[in-house]
């Protein structure tokens, strides 16, 4: 069945999933609704894309099955409820909006419409932490003991879009846009929700956080520790697992490395992934019926009670405990 797409914003993500698109059979990009006419045109004529300024107009003059929104974070929610309402099931990127109560409109109007909707947690399709997810699930190394998250990077590069350093328009810093992969990855690596938080943030630059030390723990009280910079450090990207009989450490794009003797060794080097097809993928299943989504509305709201609970102990200087509204394992599994 060919399904057709249409895309909501034409920035720098957007460019991955017309690429994934264009190596699907099953999917055919047919427009791109994007406000900078520079930007529409070049993405539009290189993916041979119907321009739109105006998404609605794009939405109702095109009719596409498919909506993939890559908005600033406080345009998803009147995106994906406009969306939801012409029928067109949602691939909504990550973080899914800017707090709980709008991931509740989106998802309650996906189901009164009957619209599939994935949020882009890309997370799950890195073949490192599917890997990783499997070794616990193994007890290959015993159980687990805690983890160790470091993610460095230069967060406020020249080149990003004003929209990220403006809270109301982004709805937080690094925490909001990175740490929502860091929060993602671990909750779905090891198959348990947080449900306590403290943390301690850096807001030495103006109106966004650009730094965090978090302490979380999952359902079962396994420790997690994240250390998130973006004051142009030393680039870092490296998840370490302890267990009681050995060690592994994740690097996306690099590999899986196990030790089971006091030293690591290479257990997967990374060349495989597809992770935005992946996604794609997922998501038409769930559209065809042959499998249910798994990245649901009701993950992504997950994640963004565990962010907000992360902000609100910064602010307060104190423990959270979080009730987590995930049914089951939904989007853990
Ligand atoms: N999955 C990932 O790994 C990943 C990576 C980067 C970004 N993201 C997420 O993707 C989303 C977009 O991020 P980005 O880095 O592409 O940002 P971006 O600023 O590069 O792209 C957003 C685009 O939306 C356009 N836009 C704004 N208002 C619009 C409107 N009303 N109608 C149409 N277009 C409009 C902007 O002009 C801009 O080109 C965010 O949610 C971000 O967190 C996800």
């Amino acid at each position: 069945m060919m399904l057709t797409v249409g895309v909501i914003g034409g920035g720098v993500i957007a460019r991955e999933h017309l690429e994934a698109i264009q190596s699907l059979n099953d999917l055919h990009a047919v427009a791109l609704a994007e406000i900078d006419s520079s930007k529409r045109d070049a993405l539009s004529g290189e993916f041979g894309l119907n321009g739109y300024s105006d998404y609605k107009q794009m939405i109702q003059e095109t009719t596409p099955d498919i909506v993939i929104i890559t908005l600033p974070h406080h345009l998803h929610k009147e995106a994906a409820l406009f969306s939801a309402r012409q029928g067109c099931h949602l691939l909504l990127e990550k973080p899914m909006a800017l707090n709980a109560e709008e991931c509740e409109e989106i998802i309650k109007a996906a189901a009164e419409h009957n619209v599939q909707l994935l949020v882009g947690h890309i997370q799950h399709y890195f073949q490192e932490n599917r890997m990783a997810k499997r070794v616990i699930q193994e007890l290959e190394l015993g159980d687990l003991v805690f983890i160790n998250e470091t993610r460095h990077l230069n967060y406020f590069t020249d080149d990003r879009p004003e929209w990220f350093l403006n809270p109301a328009c982004s709805g937080g810093g690094i925490i909001m846009n990175i740490g929502a992969h860091c929060v993602d990855k671990i909750q779905w690596v090891v198959g348990e929700p947080f449900t306590k938080v403290t943390s301690n943030l850096s807001y030495s630059s103006p109106g966004i956080e650009g730094a965090g030390l978090l302490h979380l723990e999952t359902e079962s009280g396994i420790p997690v520790s994240i250390s998130i910079s973006g004051y142009n450090p030393v680039p870092k990207h490296v998840t370490e697992f302890v267990f009681t009989k050995g060690m592994m450490k994740v690097e996306i794009g690099k590999g899986v490395w196990v030790s089971k003797h006091g030293r690591y060794e290479q257990v997967y080097s990374s060349n495989q992934d597809h992770p935005f097809q992946d996604q794609l993928i997922e998501l038409m299943n769930g559209i065809t019926g042959k499998s249910p989504i798994e990245n649901t509305g009701v993950y992504g709201k997950s994640i963004i009670q565990v962010i907000e609970s992360i902000y609100q102990s910064d602010q307060e200087v104190k423990t959270l405990r979080l009730s987590h509204s995930l049914q089951g394992k939904e989007g853990l599994v």
